[in-house]
């Protein structure tokens, strides 16, 4: 079976669609600018700044985490990644997308006795609780991941479960907690020194949304039996198919060319649509990134611009029953990437009764052919849509559309002359957060925050 992935475009161009087709000629005027921004990618990368894109070659530390995960297999019956946003989307990807998509419902020996996995992504106390009620927590290994080392949602994940730790095991509590975190800041990596945690080392030049290829998405992988070493492997591939500045033959180039092409003529909403329930955090994951890297308020020059489409995650084909019928019909300012699988896993026959026209028909063929209907459709309706083909759901095919995805946003924030790597919009809800909740050095700001909250008039039904 072929490695390839295919990336195919023909429904954005102007020879399929009537309307809000681009042209070849639009595609290729592109093409010195995508080689700039390649350039300034490349540069970037030389100088330090983008650590995503050394991920794949860091092969010894892989080996490094699949020992740690191998010594600590059978020791524990659960794994729970305490996180938030880049800290915690990739390593459910990873999870939905190679596991057994009930992998916490098998039993252990067809979990290959790896334990259960859960990733903690919210402060909601109903989901915290309600995994305390599912799990002992004396055998449990808890993975608290935060670069910063003092995001809120996380800390307060991580004091909870520490307190049941130490009710149940007293200082015997730290064999069940792994920090991963900066190698030399932050508040958890004070006190993952003072208190002897194992650690792991989120690298500087790596950002939270661009983290999964690290320590942050790869130990929890490697606690679930995914075979991390051919997730790199598959990111290395892609990043040799991306080495290229002929557009049409790198993914990752054309990909931002067309959404950078489609942003501009008001298709500012970018649709992901995997057409694979295995796919379906991929999705979320993409979310995260498109969002977090492109939506910014000024450009590299400090000019007020506020940019960024709006990444929208979608779900083939249950969402043909919910969503589409807007993609369709609705404004002309989406642009869908569909996710395809040539070949999933399992093969169901659908049994034949009645002479029902499905009967004796797989339910394989039943999901690819709405997937090609949904994207003939959107094309006769003048939708742009462009269909990324894996030919099958493995680690290696994992990781090259990682890849391909971070490569294609620094790309686009290439094009779209801003910073992709900065947050300063999440930073500010968590100051705000801070000031809030009374962190000490943040009293002035929460003054401020209060003053402003007293001047408001409230308008409440
Ligand atoms: O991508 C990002 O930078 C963010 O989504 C962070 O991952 C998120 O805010 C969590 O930050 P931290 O890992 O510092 O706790």
């Amino acid at each position: 079976m072929s490695k390839r992935i295919i990336v195919d475009y023909t429904n954005c161009m102007d020879t399929t669609l009537k309307l809000n087709g681009i042209s070849k000629k639009k595609l290729s005027d592109l093409g010195s600018a995508l080689q700039q921004a390649q350039k300034e990618v490349n540069h970037k990368k030389q100088a330090g700044q983008l650590g995503f894109m050394e991920l794949p070659y860091k092969t010894s530390e892989a080996k490094d985490i699949m020992k740690l995960a191998t010594r600590l297999k059978g020791k524990y019956d659960n794994f729970v990644v305490l996180g938030i946003g880049g800290s915690a989307l990739g390593n459910i990807c990873l999870q939905n997308s190679i596991n057994h998509l009930y992998y916490n419902l098998l039993p252990k020996n067809k979990r290959r006795g790896f334990p259960r996995i859960f990733v903690l992504d919210n402060v909601d106390a109903d989901m915290v609780k309600g995994l305390m009620d599912v799990i002992d927590v004396k055998k449990t290994l808890f993975n608290v991941i935060t670069k910063s080392g003092t995001t809120s949602e996380t800390m307060s994940q991580y004091f909870i479960f520490r307190k049941e730790l130490e009710k149940r095991l007293g200082q015997k509590y730290r064999r069940n907690i792994i920090a991963t975190t900066d190698i030399d800041k932050g508040y958890l990596r004070e006190l993952a020194d003072k208190e002897r945690y194992t650690t792991l080392v989120v690298p500087k030049n790596v950002g939270g949304r661009f983290s999964v290829l690290s320590p942050v998405g790869l130990l929890s992988a490697a606690f679930g039996g995914i075979d991390i070493e051919q997730l790199l492997a598959g990111a290395r591939y892609m990043d040799s198919l991306c080495q290229t500045n002929n557009m049409s033959k790198n993914p990752a180039m054309i990909y931002a060319a067309l959404q950078y092409l489609m942003y501009k003529q008001g298709k500012t909403i970018s649709v992901m649509m995997p057409y694979a329930q295995h796919l379906k955090e991929f999705a979320d994951w993409y979310a995260q990134l498109w969002a977090e890297s492109l939506g910014k308020a000024v450009n590299n020059k400090g000019k007020r611009v506020n940019v960024g489409p709006t990444p929208v995650k979608t779900l083939g084909a249950t969402d043909q029953h919910s969503q589409v019928q807007l993609y369709m019909e609705g404004p002309f300012d989406k642009v869908v990437t569909i996710l395809s699988v040539e070949k999933l896993a399992a093969t169901l026959t659908i049994p034949s009764y009645n002479t029902h026209f499905l009967g004796g028909q797989t339910m394989n063929k039943l999901l690819l052919t709405e997937e090609k209907a949904t994207t003939m459709a959107l094309a006769q309706n003048n939708r742009p849509n462009l269909t990324i083909t894996l030919p099958e759901i493995n680690e290696f095919n994992l990781g090259q559309m990682i890849y391909l995805f971070e490569l294609a946003t620094a790309y686009m924030g290439e094009l779209l002359e801003i910073n992709t790597f900065d947050q300063p919009g999440v930073e500010l809800g968590k100051i705000l957060t801070y000031a809030l909740m009374g962190r000490p050095g943040f009293e002035k700001k929460r003054k401020e925050i209060e003053k402003q909250l007293r001047k408001k008039g409230k308008f409440i039904v």
